[in-house]
């Protein structure tokens, strides 16, 4: 049994789906991990690491892929059309796991179906107990919770903790989060560590207890009679105009007092609510700092460039999406973590080999492709 590890190659992805911990418990089980050289470059992992914990270094991508039975990827492989065909490289029947981002890119999904791979999107593994040492939308947005409020802190020329000082009191920084799920959650407790006052927004219900306990402030904009905020799936819905309506006065409001805000609202498979609107940030405080997690689905902000940063009347609006990447050593780690309890469920006890069950709750969750047919029902229905 071969594993490949590729060096990731789409721009501002520092990541590797490998750490030597890893490489260690797989080659124990008698696999053979091949990590393309360089490819733990930027996330301070070395190939002399990786090949202490028992990997072979493959010199380039080709020498990497060929044979490989599982591939292990950070991001989705690049296609011809982006430059360089990495889904070509793997042989037909492999088996590959990552962020393969099969709702906004479905005919990536159809080529993995065509070329007979068996694919499983780690974003699609279910939040359910027995699956949390596989999440990995939580361990990466952990990390970019706390990344942002550490970038927006180095940006801002306001000091976040109160000071107390012989030349006079320093007030401290008002941080507002708007998403208080995993990422926005771990924003208000960095900003909170940092000693400022913040207050979060959220649709969802739950996330009130949750702000609270980390001691900040919730602010509520109550939903119509009826209207239902939250899917089945525990995640938020899409709102009606008049809730959007209410909602945008009152971030308005609070965005006027704001030194940093860090937005991290998402609804799977939906663009991202756009929950700051243009007049609010020409109203805002000149040096505020805005950080936008939500900048590849759209942004939060009318203002946002994903990958970019924007600067309006004094107002920074960070969009930039290698957040993650800036924390590559843990976000690496972590990753590599996710992935390792993932194979572990689909190998065989103490083996080499592949026992996949089919009808695991994980697996039909995360399975895209098999036997040459896109089989995931969010994307045959
Ligand atoms: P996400 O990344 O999809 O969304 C981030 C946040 O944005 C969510 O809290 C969502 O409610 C919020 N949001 C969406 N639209 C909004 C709007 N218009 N205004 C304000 N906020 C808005 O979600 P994430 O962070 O991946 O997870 C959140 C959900 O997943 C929660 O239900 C959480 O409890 C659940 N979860 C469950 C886990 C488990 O092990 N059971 C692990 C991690 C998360």
């Amino acid at each position: 049994m071969r594993l490949a590890v590729p060096k990731e190659i789409r721009a501002g992805e520092g990541r590797i789906a490998a750490s030597p911990d890893m490489i260690k418990k797989l080659t124990g089980r008698g696999i053979t991990v091949v990590v393309e050289a360089g490819a733990g470059a930027a996330s301070k992992t070395t190939d002399a690491m990786l090949s202490a914990a028992g990997a072979e270094i493959a010199t380039d991508a080709a020498a990497t892929y060929a044979d490989a039975d599982i591939v292990c990827k950070v991001q989705r492989p690049m296609t011809a059309a982006e430059g360089t065909d990495e889904i070509a490289l793997m042989k037909p029947g492999a088996l590959l796991v990552g962020y393969l981002s099969p709702l906004q890119h479905r005919d990536d999904i159809r080529r993995y179906a065509e070329r007979g791979l068996i694919t499983f999107a780690m974003e699609l593994i279910p939040r359910i107990s027995r699956a949390q040492s596989m999440d990995a939308l939580s361990s990466q947005s952990n990390l970019a919770g706390y990344k942002a409020v550490v970038e927006a802190a180095a940006l801002s020329q306001k000091v976040l903790p109160l000071m107390m000082t012989a030349a006079g009191t320093v007030a401290p920084a008002r941080v507002l989060v708007l998403g208080a799920g995993v990422a926005g959650l771990q924003a208000i407790a960095t900003a909170r560590r940092l000693g400022a006052v913040v207050a979060a927004f959220d649709v969802r219900r739950a996330a009130k207890e949750q702000v609270e306990s980390l001691g900040a402030a919730f602010v509520e904009v109550p939903p119509d009679a009826g209207e239902e905020m939250e899917a089945a799936s525990g995640y938020a819905r899409e709102t009606s105009t008049a809730y959007q309506e209410r909602q945008a006065a009152k971030i308005h409001e609070l965005a006027l007092k704001s030194d940093i805000i860090i937005t991290s609202a998402l609804i799977p498979g939906k663009p991202a609510p756009m929950l700051i609107q243009e007049a609010t940030i020409h109203a805002m405080k000149s040096g505020a700092v805005i950080v936008d997690l939500a900048a590849e689905a759209g942004g939060n902000t009318a203002l946002t460039r994903a990958g970019d940063t924007v600067v309006c009347n004094g107002v920074t609006i960070l969009g930039q999406t290698d957040l993650t990447s800036r924390s590559g050593v843990d976000a690496s780690q972590l990753y590599a973590r996710n992935l390792l309890s993932f194979l572990l469920l689909i190998l065989a006890p103490e083996s080499a080999a592949l026992a996949i069950d089919w009808n695991d709750e994980i697996v039909k969750g995360a399975l895209l492709t098999r036997d040459g047919a896109v089989v995931n029902p969010l994307l045959t229905s």
